[in-house]
């Protein structure tokens, strides 16, 4: 399965701080926002990974992750000249795709949970679209789905004003290779984008959308507003300060998913001896 980041759009919500660099490349507690999800894909066994940013960022991130061989994969970059949508991506993706099967996540979504990954692994080669559900508070906010009595998705929008549920999808996506064809049959939305609700829909009508609910023990953050953002930071900085851990370390979710080795590893902590951040590296070379 090949990966996909969307690292675009114009953070506007977060002006005047991403007036000048990007949204995706802000700090959460002592990492680039790009890592949180980049560490998702890569500890769900993803190692050819597609980063789409604006024309203007591009060579940021490419400065920041190069080729991805350092860590055992495989990072392309493609642009995305304006915001016109989260299923753009798929058109955007089509020659990186190929015939294979794709996830999307979003570059400031974050997870954190063990469970979650065994949930991910598991649905990494479904057949049709999988995504997740978990409950929020505030469902106007979201891409919004409905079950009936016996869990089964029966309708999903986006954003709705009177939300028939609480339970949101959060920006992680699994789809087989039909999604490049129903990515271009999409029309754009009122807001004048190539909406993800829309694909999901496509699945659902044909009854391929697969719909799991998150594990409890599963946080999902999104980094929307800056009160979100500082939220994430306060959440990445008391989990790993408790538990002696680092969330959303690429190079230790390649170690442990087994894309690079002890050797490796050990130059790459090296290179941050300076922080926390390599003497954590280190800690795992010697466990
Ligand atoms: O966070 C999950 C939600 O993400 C889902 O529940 C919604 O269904 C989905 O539409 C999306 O809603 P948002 O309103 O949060 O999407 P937003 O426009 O903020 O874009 C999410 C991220 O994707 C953001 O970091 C910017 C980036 N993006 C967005 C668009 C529209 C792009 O890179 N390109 C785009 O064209």
């Amino acid at each position: 399965m090949k990966g996909i980041i969307l690292a675009g759009g114009k953070g506007t919500r977060l002006y005047p701080l991403t007036k000048a660099v990007s949204k995706q490349l802000m700090p959460i507690f002592d990492k680039p926002m790009v890592y949180y999800p980049l560490a998702t894909l890569i500890e769900a066994g993803i190692r050819e990974i597609l980063i789409i940013t604006t024309p203007e960022d591009m060579h940021l991130f490419q400065n920041l992750l190069g080729d991805g061989s350092r860590i055992g994969c495989s990072f392309s970059y493609v642009e995305q000249a304006e915001p016109n949508g989260l299923a753009q991506a798929f058109i955007l993706g089509e020659d990186f795709i190929q015939n294979d099967p794709v996830a999307l996540i979003l570059g400031d979504n974050l997870f954190y949970g063990t469970h979650f990954i065994e949930q991910l692994k598991k649905h990494a080669s479904y057949d049709g679209g999988m995504i997740f559900a978990s409950k929020v508070s505030d469902p106007h906010r979201y891409g919004i789905v409905q079950f009936d009595a016996n869990r089964k998705a029966i309708d999903i929008e986006e954003k709705p004003t009177h939300p028939k549920s609480s339970y949101a999808v959060p920006g992680i996506y699994f789809y087989d290779n039909t999604v490049v064809e129903k990515a271009k049959q999409l029309k754009p939305s009122s807001r004048g984008e190539l909406e993800i609700t829309d694909l999901n829909r496509l699945y659902m009508d044909e009854k391929r959308l697969h719909v799991e609910v998150l594990d409890p023990g599963t946080a999902w953050l999104d980094t929307g507003t800056i009160e979100s953002l500082m939220e994430a930071s306060q959440f990445v900085q008391v989990i790993q300060s408790r538990q002696g851990i680092l969330i959303g370390a690429i190079e230790a979710a390649a170690y442990q998913s087994g894309a690079i080795d002890k050797q490796q590893l050990s130059l790459l902590a090296d290179e941050l001896e300076k922080t926390v951040y390599g003497t954590y590296l280190k800690s795992l070379i010697s466990e």
